[in-house]
């Protein structure tokens, strides 16, 4: 949430920071600004809006000095306009800054700033950090940036990624971190910071991750890095793992459909040199050292939020089915502030796609205080959770830019079975011939996910008329109960039309009193095990005049008479459905958003990357 590029070095100051901020834009995009220093000035700008208005407003303004930041927002405090945008400065304009994260005791540093005669002129809790850091070097003409931005972080509670400019220290940002991401790049006489490594991409490969609790001093020739106690740090410098092309929308309209389109390829990455059919082996090099721990976990708990959490209702299921033991399903936000019992045998596994979600790293070290085995299925490289678990298995799906996930769950669901198949085989509960058949199975799906997306037509018709609406209702049982919830998420929250996931046997115990000719409903109805009850739930439906969209499997001709629309899927096991039947539903909100005009990439409200709670 929120995006923050900063840069030090000889190339064009607004290009290379505006270009950072253009790739950030999908973390937040309420308003944005920048702050150069030139000339022992500080050069400010900025809007209320999205990038385009903030390079509209600096088009023909030199704006070339030797250090920049830059901000892209997601409101938290203060409503977005020109005035609460990042940078702030302090009463004397002395010092700008950038910041990502939420100052708790901004209230009362406020209080005791107004008492020391400072003036305010926004409503975010942003603008004490400037206040405090201005003091600091006021009050000593010798007081290098670093330590007035150490001294003043010293009386802030909460989380910052923040960045530091002041034009008596040219050429200079300091940048610090608690919670909140920050990553330098690394560049030959040029440095960069970003809230992630895509604000810089184009320009160097070299990385590093700050940690919590890090401060670093760059300028274009050299970087230092200690700890807020002023401990010297030796960070290590990493590469990027992933190529351009994965940040760029490559033809396609929005991220979003790009991102759709890409399953076959990253549903495939995420088992490449992991799955071994013939050899009836999963090696997932992430957890090899801690096989002791899966083998004798006794109960497995899931935490994570949206998206991820439907992810984890997959691997709910595949735990208990393929390795018999009990599994639970937190929201993070829930767990964090809950007092969990943890026994012995208990294994948390955080799963995210950023790797960044407040609430699920909080989730995580309440966990780990506990001496619970942590692990992790992130998709990030070197993100804070892929950091902190104990060990754990990337997906490899490459950045997620649209901020609706999609590419993200069909590889966390990848990755879960394999989770799941492993520790059936470990623990010897997954007989070998069964999991030889799923392990040929599950290498056909990246074939079968682009059949589906081969033959898209009907879909985007059944759009128009899905656009038209005020409501819907997904309905799914068993493996496909979460991908109705998932269904009607995407729904939401990019064509902004009510949904509703349930479980569709529940129907009856209420929300059926809901069906009418205005209400389209959604069933998964593949070819499984439970087919037969889905069927009963449908000609419910069908008897209070439910207008009903059916994704079914190929080859069930007879669906087509109880449903005004079918979409098929290809036949597979009943655990792998849920990686093909959340395609449609996808490409469905995809077009239905699209068809009512929406922003489907930067969704209202929203922004990726939750790193506040
Ligand atoms: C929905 C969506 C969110 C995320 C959620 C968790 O399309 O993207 O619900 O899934 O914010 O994010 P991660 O997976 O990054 O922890």
């Amino acid at each position: 949430m929120c995006g923050i590029v900063g840069y030090v070095g000889p190339k064009p100051m607004k290009g290379v920071l505006l270009s950072g901020l253009r790739r950030l834009e999908y973390r937040g995009y309420d308003s944005a600004g920048i702050a150069v220093e030139q000339d022992d000035k500080l050069l400010l700008v900025k809007v209320t809006g999205k990038i385009h208005e903030l390079e509209q407003r600096l088009a023909g303004v030199d704006m070339e000095g030797s250090a920049g930041i830059a901000h892209t927002r997601w409101a938290t405090h203060g409503e977005p306009n020109d005035a609460n945008a990042h940078p702030h400065t302090g009463c004397n304009d002395r010092i700008a800054l950038v910041h990502n994260g939420i100052i708790e005791n901004y209230q009362a540093l406020r209080t005791l700033l107004l008492e020391r005669g400072h003036h305010f002129s926004t409503k975010t809790d942003t603008e004490v950090l400037a206040h405090l850091i201005e003091e600091y070097l006021e009050k000593d003409e010798e007081c290098p940036l670093d330590d007035a931005v150490r001294l003043a972080l010293q009386e802030v509670d909460g989380t910052f990624g923040v960045v530091v400019i002041d034009h008596n220290n040219p050429g200079q940002l300091v940048v610090a971190r608690r919670g909140s991401p920050i990553v330098l790049g690394v560049g030959e006489n040029e440095n960069f910071v970003g809230s992630d490594s895509a604000a810089f991409a184009e320009h160097t490969r070299d990385i590093i991750y700050l940690n919590d609790d890090e401060i670093a001093t760059i300028t274009a020739s050299d970087y230092t890095v200690k700890t807020l106690q002023d401990e010297v740090c030796n960070p290590i410098v990493e590469e990027i793992t992933w190529e351009l092309d994965r940040i760029e929308k490559g033809g396609f309209d929005h991220f979003m459909l790009k991102e759709i389109h890409e399953q076959p390829q990253t549903v495939e990455d995420a088992m490449r040199g992991r799955v071994h059919p013939d050899l009836c082996e999963v090696k997932l090099g992430g957890l090899e050292e801690v096989h002791d721990i899966l083998v004798s976990a006794e109960r497995i708990i899931f935490t994570a939020c949206g998206t991820s959490w439907h992810a984890c209702l997959v691997a709910r299921r595949l735990i208990e089915d393929f390795v018999r033991i009990p599994v639970e399903v937190e929201y993070a936000s829930e767990f964090r502030y809950s007092r969990p019992v943890f026994n012995k045998g208990t294994v948390l596994f955080a799963v995210s796609q950023s790797g960044e979600t407040a609430d699920t790293l909080a989730a995580l070290r309440l966990a780990k205080d506990e001496g619970i085995p942590v692990l992790g299925v992130v998709n990030s490289v070197g993100s804070t959770i892929a950091r902190e678990t104990d060990a754990g298995v990337y997906l490899h799906a490459g950045p997620e830019i649209g901020v609706a996930s999609t590419k993200a769950f069909t590889s966390q669901v990848t990755v879960l079975s394999q989770i799941a198949l492993l520790m059936g085989r470990l623990n010897g509960r997954l007989s070998k011939k069964r999991c030889e058949g799923i392990l040929h199975e599950i290498v056909r799906l990246p074939g079968k996910i682009r059949s589906i997306l081969d033959d898209t037509g009907s879909i985007s018709e059944i759009a128009e008329v899905f656009g038209r609406v005020n409501n819907a209702l997904y309905l799914g049982r068993g493996y496909n109960f979460p991908v109705a919830l998932e269904g009607a998420l995407k729904l939401k929250e990019i064509s902004y039309i009510h949904a509703e996931g349930y479980p569709a046997a529940e129907m009856k115990h209420g929300p059926i009193a809901l069906i009418d000719d205005d209400m389209p409903v959604v069933v998964l109805a593949p070819g499984d095990q439970i087919y037969p009850k889905v069927i009963s739930n449908i000609e419910e439906i069908r008897a209070r005049k439910g207008r009903i969209l059916v994704i079914a499997t190929e080859g069930n001709e007879t669906i087509r008479d109880l449903a005004d629309w079918v979409i098929f899927v290809p036949k597979t096991l009943d655990c792998f459905y849920p990686l093909l039947t959340v395609i449609p539903l996808q490409l469905l909100s995809y077009y239905v958003a699209v068809a009512r005009g929406c922003d489907v990439d930067q969704p209202r409200n929203l922004a990726k990357s939750v790193t506040v709670e």
